[in-house]
């Protein structure tokens, strides 16, 4: 029976010390410019010393337009890359391994943030005061996908084990393939398979610029009823993926414990579909060591968590115990600051129900 503390390897041979993997967490705490605070640095590295096996970014934004909601971790400029350094090095310092969320808000960027119209696969409506996104022409696809290969290297360059393409939550990635907000009658648009072709490029791009040592994630949600991505077409994604060049998958759950019509998880259902072809993350709501346990015989080689890492960072230590049920929220701000978080992202913490005692 496979045990939180042990190791494991992804596709590509990198070898990860513990089964942990801290999910990615925006946290509202970087500069204007993108550039990572000491706040945000922090943060993640009192995790990275609390043993997670994976420490992955909040999602950081490829283009300076694809950038979601303000406080964002940006990738899109050589200048960001002394703080990725300062990041990877720190991680690094405690034997974790180092992945920055990259990704695209697509529809989900506020024109009030990036001072235009939002682009998407297609036309979509937003909201009554953003209106609709406008189509990408294949020019802007094509611009888009060189950034996300941009992004990668200079993560790369600054030292990060590698990156995790964020195709989840209905982010651009997610708005390509879902049949609801991806309705193109080019070439990335279509089918399951041809909706799939905006990710396939993307990480056909990463890979020819960085090195075979660097893994790629890819993070899907497997079903969306906004998107319009059903357990089914997840399943053609996945089988497609395997033969891309990409080191391991992570399913976003949110729920791990919610059974899908067929009365299995989703984790079940993915991976008894994937049969150990490559490594499964699966992250949602897990949160005692009895949770991380069911999660990996549910067939999870790595087990996501978010919230519970920010009250207890040290949570990996543990969580190899099922005795293990650390206290659920609220949580006091002190509480929150004790464990490196700051008063920014306390702050964004309070707008999360039930989450911060003196918060929503
Ligand atoms: C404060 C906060 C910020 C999040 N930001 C991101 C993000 O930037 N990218 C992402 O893929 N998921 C994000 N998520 C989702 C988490 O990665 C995770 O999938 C979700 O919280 C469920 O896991 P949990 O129950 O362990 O918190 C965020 C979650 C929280 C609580």
């Amino acid at each position: 029976m496979t045990s939180m503390d042990e190791s494991w390897t992804l596709r590509n041979g990198l070898k990860i010390h513990h089964r942990s993997v801290l999910a990615a967490m925006t946290n509202k705490q970087s500069h204007d410019d993108g550039c990572l605070s000491d706040n945000e640095i922090n943060f993640l590295k009192r995790r990275a010393k609390g043993g997670f096996g994976i420490i992955t970014t909040a999602a950081s934004h490829v283009q300076q337009s694809g950038q979601g909601w303000t406080g964002e971790m940006g990738v899109w400029s050589d200048h960001h890359i002394p703080g990725l350094t300062r990041l990877a090095d720190g991680i690094r310092e405690y034997g974790s391994k180092s992945f920055a969320q990259l990704f695209h808000g697509g529809m989900r960027c506020p024109s009030s943030l990036t001072g235009q119209q939002a682009v998407s696969a297609s036309e979509n409506f937003i909201s009554n005061s953003e209106g609709s996104s406008r189509e990408m022409t294949i020019e802007e696809v094509n611009e888009t996908i060189r950034s996300f290969a941009n992004a990668a290297k200079r993560c790369e360059d600054a030292g990060f084990d590698g990156v995790e393409l964020h195709g989840a939550h209905g982010y651009l990635i997610a708005q390509f393939l879902g049949a609801k907000t991806n309705r193109r009658s080019d070439e990335f648009g279509g089918d399951v398979l041809q909706r799939m072709t905006f990710l396939n490029k993307i990480i056909d791009a990463v890979r020819e610029c960085v090195s075979p040592k660097f893994s790629i994630l890819v993070r899907l949600s497997p079903v969306s009823d906004d998107n319009g991505i059903r357990l089914e077409d997840t399943l053609i994604v996945c089988e497609s993926l395997l033969s891309k060049s990409i080191d391991a998958l992570h399913i976003s759950c949110w729920d791990v414990f919610e059974t899908h019509t067929s009365g299995n998880t989703l984790t079940k259902e993915i991976s008894q579909f994937i049969d150990n072809r490559i490594p499964i993350i699966s992250t949602g709501s897990v949160w005692t060591g009895e949770d991380a346990h069911f999660l990996l015989q549910e067939g999870a080689d790595g087990v996501g968590v978010a919230r519970v890492a920010l009250p207890f960072p040290d949570w990996p230590h543990s969580s190899a115990s099922l005795n293990y049920s650390p206290a659920k929220p609220p949580f006091s701000p002190g509480m929150l600051m004790d464990a490196e978080l700051s008063s920014i992202f306390v702050d964004y913490m309070r707008r999360w129900k039930g989450f911060v005692t003196d918060g929503k």
